[in-house]
């Protein structure tokens, strides 16, 4: 990713190949129009078919980049997680940003088709098998960069490791919070375990966003207050400017392992540091999506980041 220093910042991402995931609607899509316009090959995902070629052709219009791929999978199903995977792998010799933006917030406590709960699996484990799927080919692709949307959530999340699925007691927000501190927590661990490898990993809050967010199983909360804020909100594209600028900005280059929002580095809390769970989570992520042995961390120490302090 070069950069010129003119007044006006132009990063040029031509002959990048990014994945955004959940890149459809809302933040996604207008991160996918924000790396397309720089020049990047992008793939996006979502669901359903028609609605990913639509999303496309609009972001082929509001870039002027006629090069938009689409995959089509529900990343609450680990066999389609694998399936995108294997899809991604054989279009893409080498993959330059996955960005991990897929993820809501459903009130209802649901089983996905593994049997896990819909929240967690989305939101956390489709990210983590995914990322992790295709890390060998981020490593061969390096400098690689991987940019996994969290949310200011994360601040009142608790990981309960004793009842991650909200088998005994659920409610939405909760599951929301754990799910969006699990982000930050796994982002931590990665990068630790990418040190020396040449790729990063970063994690963000993008504001309060206008999107469709929350509204396929919405909380009473939600209903009553999003009307009133709705104008408030930042823009799609107001919102995409932090997961851009991380994907992009050779500023950041060699970044990782840390938290942002409104494109500088932020603390995120105090749970999120905590090594030992951190690695507990991905031992027990692992186990979940059958990945027992999934990336180990190398020893050599080259790049920057661990996650322990704040910039
Ligand atoms: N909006 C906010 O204020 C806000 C604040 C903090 C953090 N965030 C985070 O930002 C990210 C994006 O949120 P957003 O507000 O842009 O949400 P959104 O407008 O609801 O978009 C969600 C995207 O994910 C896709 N998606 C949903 N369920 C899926 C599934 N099961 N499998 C595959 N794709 C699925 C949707 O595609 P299809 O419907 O086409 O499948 C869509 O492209 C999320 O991780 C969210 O937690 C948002």
């Amino acid at each position: 990713m070069t950069k010129n220093t003119d007044s006006i910042k132009t990063v040029s991402m031509a002959g990048a190949t990014v994945l955004v995931s959940g890149g459809t609607g809302g933040i996604g899509k207008a991160t996918a129009i924000g790396l397309a316009r720089l020049g990047a090959r992008v793939g996006i995902t979502g669901r359903d078919r028609a609605r990913a070629e639509a999303a496309a052709d609009n972001i082929r219009t509001a870039s002027g980049n006629p090069v938009v791929d689409t995959y089509v999978a529900d990343m609450s199903s680990q066999a389609q997680v694998r399936r995108l995977a294997q899809e991604v792998l054989d279009a893409y010799p080498r993959l330059d940003v996955l960005v991990n933006n897929v993820g809501g917030f459903w009130n209802t406590r649901h089983n996905t088709a593994d049997g896990l709960e819909h929240t967690f699996a989305l939101n956390h484990l489709a990210p983590f098998l995914l990322t992790n799927l295709l890390l060998d080919r981020l490593r061969a692709s390096a400098s690689a960069r991987i940019v996994t949307l969290s949310s200011g959530a994360q601040a009142m999340g608790r990981i309960d490791f004793d009842d991650l699925q909200g088998e005994r007691s659920y409610s939405g927000q909760r599951a929301y919070n754990q799910s969006k501190l699990a982000n930050v927590m796994f982002t931590y661990e990665l990068a630790r375990r990418l040190i020396g490898t040449g790729v990063t990993a970063t994690v963000l809050h993008p504001g309060v966003v206008r999107t469709a967010f929350g509204a396929e199983d919405p909380a009473r909360w939600h209903r009553a207050f999003f009307p009133l804020v709705r104008p408030f909100m930042k823009t799609p594209e107001r919102g995409a400017e932090t997961p851009i600028y991380l994907a992009s900005d050779p500023e950041v280059d060699s970044v990782s392992g840390r938290y942002f929002a409104n494109r500088k580095p932020r603390k995120s809390s105090k749970a999120s540091y905590d090594v030992a769970a951190q690695a507990r989570l991905w031992q027990v992520s692992a186990e979940l999506v059958g990945l027992a042995s999934a990336h180990s961390a190398p020893t050599a120490q080259t790049t920057t980041g661990s996650g322990q302090d704040d910039a």
